[in-house]
């Protein structure tokens, strides 16, 4: 591409117009809400600009012709292409007036948190605590406001954070640059699993341009676990390489491509280990043991004793005797090979020292507690840091731990060389670092009455958990709950058990929800196969088990409570409560319903104590 430009005018966005004289496609893109994250935005502003510059009237065919090979991972495609419309017609001379619609914005009618949560600490009455500092955000229940002058009103995004997207001001860290900057490349081991016997870096270090080379022999020993959103992260540079993409060289050089050069001239031997990557192999009874003696199995302190081949469970009734009431017992098994949300930006951040004060752009939902757990990490007093994090081109949680995990190795190198260094992975080795929607398989084992009711339920879910040390989602009642209430209220014995197994796979967590869809999925699946055996319509057999909350108080209803039995009487999983217990590590959920007084104004908004 770069020879075919030799001669060639070169227009990038900094040349289509600025905040002072914008392009109607930059005003027209920001009154049409046409960039979310913002990535792609130059991309395809650039380009719409040469076709209309070429055919001031296109048809949207031709729109869309010409935008093909723009990736936009927001999915802003309509308001893009409306935009690009409007500008065609604007540049015409058109005087209709371009405004924002409600199809450019996303009317919030719903409660802010839902009675059914996607989990995640969305769960009315949760908090978020995070970082070292242990910074603790509560989740705010309830509608939002009416009849203001802007909530529910048609407007376009604010423009401080809208017009530096279309004009190529927003500094997202890919696009930092400093003259002095050094750039970075990863070495990444090829096998599923393996332990570095030994790294040879001779030859790399003296190639032109290599400034540093990071590998487990020099890296600088954290003086606190580097945390994001309270979890541990694995050290980036280990010695045993938990799956293929791991990394075992960083280099530093003048340029990537040198930064590369050198990558591939470092001799790593490598002892091949056995590896199971998927969950059947972790499972299996003769599978290599990946925690270092202690199982594949997740357990804890507060696993249950009685279930030793499970991570967590809950359970309700006496799973057992429902069986023995069931008159039809059915098993069903699904299993979800895995998913993996790529962000548009790619993973990483710029390093730079002022003396002793460090700044670092990333990438990712979070300033302070990030902040926090780099000084932690470091050593350093947190106010010596001023962490920049105001533009995202999308994390979808995923790229954040693939980012922060990364920040104090960044920091070192820059410290080390005494220049700035940034580091950008490319995308195949992003996708070993970012956080997956890991592999699960879900079983469950059912009994009903002969009209279809179900009576036993028995839920089994196993996830599987890269090299993390804890179970995820698998580790406790606040995802159980959110699994198991939708179906469970009215089954009067049922059992949820949660089984996390180490794999030499990437690491879960937070990837656009982790352990919901999946999970929920598997919940519907076996519903609409129940259906089907018993011959009833799948909306008439969800309405028969599905759980009704109590509309004033918003406790769940169980069956007591529909066969006619008083309210006082009513035993039902208030949500609040169960999230609560997540802390607790409870095995049972089964609180009693007491009622309390909720104001008349709540009640009108469905909104009710916690
Ligand atoms: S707005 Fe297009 S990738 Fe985010």
């Amino acid at each position: 591409m770069a020879t075919e430009a030799v001669g060639k005018k070169i227009l990038t966005i900094e040349g289509v117009g600025d905040e002072k004289n914008l392009h109607p496609l930059q005003s027209i893109g920001h009154t049409r809400v046409a960039a979310d994250c913002g990535f792609c935005t130059a991309g395809w502003v650039v380009t719409a600009k040469g076709l209309l510059d070429k055919n001031p009237n296109p048809n949207e065919d031709q729109v869309k012709a010409a935008l093909a090979g723009h990736i936009c991972r927001c999915s802003a495609y309509p308001n893009i292409i409306r935009t690009v419309m409007d500008s065609a017609a604007v540049m015409r001379g058109s005087k209709t007036p371009i405004e924002a619609e409600p199809e450019s914005v996303v009317h919030i009618k719903m409660p802010m948190v839902r009675d059914y949560s996607t989990s995640g600490g969305h769960l009315a009455g949760a908090e978020v605590i995070e970082g070292t500092n242990k910074t603790v955000t509560k989740k705010w229940q309830g509608y939002p406001p009416e009849n203001l002058n802007v909530l529910g009103k048609a407007r376009p995004a604010l423009p401080e954070v809208s017009i530096p997207r279309f004009t190529g001001k927003a500094q997202y860290a890919s696009r930092v640059w400093f003259p002095d900057l050094l750039y970075t490349r990863f070495l990444t081991s090829p096998h599923p699993r393996a332990y570095i016997k030994d790294i040879d870096t001779s030859a790399a270090d003296t190639m032109p341009g290599v400034k540093y080379i990071l590998t487990y022999k020099n890296a600088p020993k954290l003086h606190s676990p580097n945390v994001a959103r309270g979890r541990i992260l694995v050290e980036p540079l280990p010695r045993e390489l938990n799956l293929q993409g791991e990394v075992s060289a960083i280099v530093v050089a003048e340029t990537e491509d040198l930064a590369q050069d050198a990558a591939d001239a470092i001799k790593v031997t490598y002892e091949v280990l056995p590896f199971a990557s998927l969950l059947k192999d972790s499972m299996a009874a003769n599978a290599p043991d990946l925690g270092h003696g202690k199982g594949n199995l997740i357990r804890h302190s507060f696993s249950p004793k009685d279930l030793p081949h499970v991570t967590w469970a809950d359970q309700r009734g006496d799973i057992e005797n429902g069986f023995a009431e069931a008159d039809v017992i059915k098993e069903f098994s699904y299993r979800f090979a895995g998913g993996v949300s790529v962000p548009m930006q790619p993973s990483g951040s710029v390093a730079k020292w002022d003396g002793d004060k460090l700044t670092m752009w990333g990438m990712g939902q979070g300033i302070y507690p990030v902040r926090a757990s780099l000084a932690a990490a470091l050593g350093m007093d947190v106010s010596k840091i001023r962490l920049i994090n105001k533009w995202n081109g999308c994390t979808f949680g995923a790229a954040r731990m693939a980012a922060e995990r990364f920040y104090p190795m960044i920091a070192h190198l820059a410290k080390v060389t005494s220049r700035p260094v940034k580091v950008m992975l490319p995308k195949d080795q992003e996708l070993a670092q970012l956080q997956i929607k890991p592999e699960t398989i879900t079983k469950f084992r059912v009994g009903a009455k002969k009209d279809g009711r179900i009576v036993a339920l028995d839920h089994e879910v196993y996830v599987s958990i890269g090299d993390l040390d804890f179970g995820v989602h698998a580790d406790g009642p606040g995802n159980a709950a959110n699994q198991t209430e939708l179906y469970t209220a009215k089954v009067p014995h049922w059992r949820s058990t949660w089984s996390a197994y180490r794999t030499n796979a990437p690491r879960p967590g937070p990837s656009r929800s982790h352990i919901q869809q999946e999970t929920k999925w598997s919940w519907e699946n076996m519903i609409d196969e129940m259906a089907d055996a018993f011959g009833v319509d799948p909306v008439q057999y969800r309405m028969i088990h599905m759980t009704q909350l109590n509309p004033v108080t918003r406790a769940i209803l169980t069956n007591d409570a529909h066969d006619g039995g008083a309210a006082g009487r009513l035993q039902g999983i208030r949500l609040g409560e169960a999230q609560s217990r997540c802390g607790q590590q409870s095995r049972k959920i089964q609180t009693r319903f007491r009622p309390r007084h909720v104001p008349a104004s709540w009640r009108e908004h469905g909104l009710s104590r916690r």
